[in-house]
């Protein structure tokens, strides 16, 4: 089942997040939305609005790493499309991301471009969109 996050279910998420810090505000701001499977957030999906010349923006996105590879990701980029219908969605990812670029790729995603230096000396930033 896929809904709006709630506080309760940051201690789950916090537990698989790759990126860092806290969920907490895009939660308080209703911009994260969770998987959740046998009442525990799976994966999770934030949007910013407005956040590139006007086109949503999927800030972050990530499945806990033993929900993998069952539909967790592909199923959440589908509820953020169909929220944003009419809309163009747009996303990134690192380079070396394989998993994450082929999960756009297989969900019709079209590379928009590539940006050196956002991720300091790491890999490029490839920027991906879709007309929802
Ligand atoms: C990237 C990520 C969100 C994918 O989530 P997921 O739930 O495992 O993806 P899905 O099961 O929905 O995969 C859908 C399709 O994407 C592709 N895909 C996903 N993971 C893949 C992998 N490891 N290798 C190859 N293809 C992959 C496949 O085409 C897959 O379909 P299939 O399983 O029928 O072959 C997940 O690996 C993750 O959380 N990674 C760490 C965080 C991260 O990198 N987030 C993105 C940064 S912005």
């Amino acid at each position: 089942m896929i809904r709006p996050g709630t506080p309760a279910d940051l201690p789950a998420i916090d537990a698989f997040d790759p990126f860092g810090d806290s969920r907490a505000d895009e939660v308080a701001a209703g911009r994260l939305a969770v998987y959740e499977r046998d009442g525990r957030a799976v994966g999770f999906l934030t949007v910013a609005t407005d956040a590139l010349l006007g086109h949503p923006f999927v800030s972050y996105l990530a499945v806990a790493p033993e929900a993998r590879r069952q539909g967790v990701g592909s199923a959440l980029l589908a509820d953020a499309e169909r929220r944003h219908t009419g809309l163009r969605l747009l996303i990134s990812t690192e380079e070396t991301n394989a998993p994450m670029r082929a999960l756009l790729t297989a969900r019709g995603y079209t590379v928009s471009g590539v940006l050196h230096g956002l991720n300091q000396d790491g890999p490029a930033e490839v920027f991906y969109y879709k007309d929802c």
